[in-house]
């Protein structure tokens, strides 16, 4: 009994004492996600905490830059299925970041996108710059709604020196001449510099696009300096542009999904229950036991498109209901006794379809 009381006593400070330890510097806390995540969502997560945290928008936070390191450091190490399973067995001291990509900086492609440009340095003064490209990105409504990232390799034409000189920043200056005592003359002459001399050469490099949860058709993700180049300049941007591919069973308008569905006469008059198979492969289940009549529409809160601003809240998921009526003819008996059973008086209401007429 004693015994048994102080190993409860141990017990229960080993785990304060680890939870003590953990909490001041746990990766899944760092990056506010459960230790389920997925890969995607602990990118996502990254990628949501990096722009608040990022020390050029946290100028006056003197540790902005300590819990920058830190957010890049706990993202490194989960990001890594091998080095999470390491953190994940025995946490930061077993993670062996000499194992890490060696070299090579995995936010390279990936921090082009954050559109980072608080810089607020003098306006940089007239430096040329490269075009601007604009590419449509196809992506499905499933992608809207769920998330996801999309890697792109392009080959991109990157400035190299190379041996020689080559005439650069040219423009138009007035030059006096002095023709003889008391004669000048001006004139326009065009100036260039001497340049070390480059090449173009096509590299391969890999970026990666996040489709947010909710973004709307036609919003554009930028990457800074990924555009054309500009031999005497800096290099444009590329900016891809969202273009939903349509979709077979939803339609989109705004927040809000629609779809059709189609059911019996006879389920429209005896009930019903199927289920519609949404953007994220969860079942809806749509049940009536009420008569249900031509262009009826069932409303579900919460069911349709994650809202981009706040993914917490959804439009809704509207179905409109569509009777199909049977083909094969009635007998004389199914006659009277659908007649027997509905015992409806004729209507033969007739009208324009012109609301107030
Ligand atoms: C539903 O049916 C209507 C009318 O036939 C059509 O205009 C609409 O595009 C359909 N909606 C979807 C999501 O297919
Ligand atoms: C139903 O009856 C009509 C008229 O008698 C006939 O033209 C039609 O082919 C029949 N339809 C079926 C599905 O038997």
């Amino acid at each position: 009994m004693i015994l048994n009381h102080i190993k409860f006593v141990v017990y229960n400070l080993l785990t304060f004492t680890v939870l003590v330890y953990c909490h001041s510097r746990d990766y899944y806390d760092i990056l506010n996600i459960p230790r389920t995540a997925k890969h995607n969502h602990i990118k996502s997560a990254f990628r949501k905490m990096a722009k608040q945290l990022h020390p050029d928008k946290n100028r006056d936070d003197p540790q902005a830059t300590e819990k920058f390191s830190q957010l890049r450091n706990a993202y490194e190490v989960l990001s890594d299925d091998r080095l999470r399973k390491d953190y994940d067995r025995c946490g930061e001291k077993c993670v062996k970041k000499d194992s890490m990509a060696n070299g090579h900086d995995p936010f390279a492609s990936f921090f082009g996108d954050f559109g980072f440009q608080f810089d607020d340095s003098p306006a940089q003064k007239e430096t040329p710059k490269g075009g601007t490209i604009v590419l449509e990105l196809g992506v499905s409504l499933e992608e809207l709604y769920n998330g996801n990232f999309v890697q792109i390799t392009r080959n991109k034409p990157v400035i190299k020196p190379a041996s020689g000189t080559r005439q650069c920043n040219c423009r138009q200056e007035m030059i006096t001449k002095q023709l003889g005592p008391g004669r000048f003359q001006m004139m326009q002459q065009n100036v260039c510099d001497e340049c070390p001399n480059i090449v173009m050469i096509t590299e391969e490099s890999m970026l990666e696009i996040e489709i947010e949860p909710g973004m709307r058709n036609g919003q554009e993700t930028k990457f800074i300096a990924e555009g054309e180049p500009h031999i005497d300049g800096d290099p444009g941007d590329l900016v891809f542009k969202i273009k939903t591919f349509p979709h077979k069973i939803f339609e989109r308008r705004g927040d809000d999904l629609y779809t059709n569905l189609t059911i019996s006469l006879q389920d429209a008059l005896v009930g019903f229950k199927t289920e519609i198979p949404h953007l994220d492969g969860r079942k809806i289940v749509i049940e009536r036991d009420v008569i249900t009549w031509p262009g009826a529409k069932i409303r579900k809160k919460g069911l349709g498109m994650p809202n981009y601003e706040n993914n917490n809240m959804h439009g809704y998921l509207i179905i409109t209901l569509d009777i199909q009526f049977p083909k094969n003819n009635l007998t004389e008996q199914d006659k009277e006794d659908l007649k027997k059973i509905l015992s409806q008086s004729s209507v033969n209401k007739l009208y324009n379809g012109l609301d107030g007429y």
